[in-house]
């Protein structure tokens, strides 16, 4: 299958102001999920809440939003109000593993409750306008879990089961547990989309000529470090380091004057761009010094000459 590519959730980070900006000044991606929306489990939110958090609708690039709500009704409501606006595909996410997530039955809290899942995809699949896709880890303390999951989630149609094959404890730490992968890739009924940890046209090679029947490949902090790493994926060439150089300072550039517009404290602005830098260095440097170095600094200016000077 071919190389569909998409943007991962990073809440905090992929967020529609900087998505519409990295859309200006990089190709490759084809679809993007949002970070979890904000949707309260009960208050059913109004159709003029969903259009800032899809900035892509009517672009060439598919939006499609993330639940982390356990309800079904939050999200049959929630979609039906997407749909009119142009929306086609629903994520659930089942990975989320903060704590207070988790313990109230939510994101990876989901996967040690089976029949919440049961209920949610019941009365979803099917019932909503669009189709629906679910972001699971592998478990909690470890991956035993996902041969449970699957073999629910194998009782419904769904269109892709993204797999971020790391368990909760583990955050973002560690390694993928590709055994893990290969179980769902290997047994899922629904296409099977991979996430976790490509952050080189190289990493793309390995894993994709180890699962070529892979329906999408998600990427985060891979995008976040390297910008340029879809198109790398999409032509197989690597982006020459001095056009790399410019077009990253000038998305820079542009990211901190979209946010100076919408935030009224400067600092906020300072540390979310800061934030994204922080991600740019470790593309150059991964060395924990040079990285402590960049989250001592406090000047912008100050941290891009670090980043492209050395
Ligand atoms: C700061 C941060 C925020 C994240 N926010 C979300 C989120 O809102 N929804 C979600 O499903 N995953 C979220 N994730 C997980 C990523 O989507 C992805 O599964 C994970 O980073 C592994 O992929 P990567 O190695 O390509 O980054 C987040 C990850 C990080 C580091």
């Amino acid at each position: 299958m071919g190389n569909k590519l998409v943007l991962a959730p990073i809440k905090g980070y992929t967020d529609p102001i900087w998505r519409s900006c990295y859309f200006e000044h990089f190709t490759g991606i084809d679809k993007v999920v949002t970070p979890f929306l904000l949707l309260s489990e009960h208050n059913e939110a109004k159709k003029s809440y969903f259009p800032r958090f899809l900035p892509e609708l009517g672009s060439d690039i598919e939006v499609v939003p993330q639940y982390l709500v356990k309800n079904p009704d939050t999200i049959i409501y929630s979609s039906k109000i997407m749909a009119s606006l142009g929306v086609k595909e629903f994520n659930l996410n089942m990975g989320c593993p903060a704590p207070a997530i988790y313990k109230k039955g939510r994101g990876s809290g989901l996967l040690e409750n089976l029949d919440s899942v049961k209920h949610i995809l019941d009365s979803v699949v099917g019932n909503i306008p669009g189709d629906f896709t679910v972001k699971i880890r592998t478990g909690i303390v470890d991956s035993s879990l996902v041969k449970p999951i699957l073999d629910i989630l194998n009782e419904y149609t769904l269109k892709e089961v993204i797999v971020h094959p790391r368990y909760s404890r583990q955050l973002y730490g560690g390694s993928p547990d590709m055994e893990a992968f290969k179980y769902v890739y290997d047994n899922s009924t629904n296409p099977v989309s991979y996430n976790g940890d490509i952050y080189s046209l190289g990493d793309f090679k390995r894993v994709s000529t180890e699962f070529p029947r892979v329906s999408s490949w998600m990427l985060g902090r891979g995008v976040l470090q390297n910008p340029y790493l879809p198109i790398e994926i999409k032509t197989g060439k690597v982006v020459d380091q001095n056009i790399r150089k410019e077009g990253i300072i000038n998305f820079i550039s542009d990211f901190r004057s979209r946010l100076k517009g919408s935030y009224d404290k400067e600092g906020i602005a300072a540390n979310r761009v800061k934030a994204c830098l922080i991600y740019i260095a470790a593309y150059y440097n991964n060395s924990p010094q040079f990285i402590t170095k960049i989250k001592q600094s406090r000047n912008l200016d100050q941290i891009l000459d670090m980043i492209f000077l050395n």
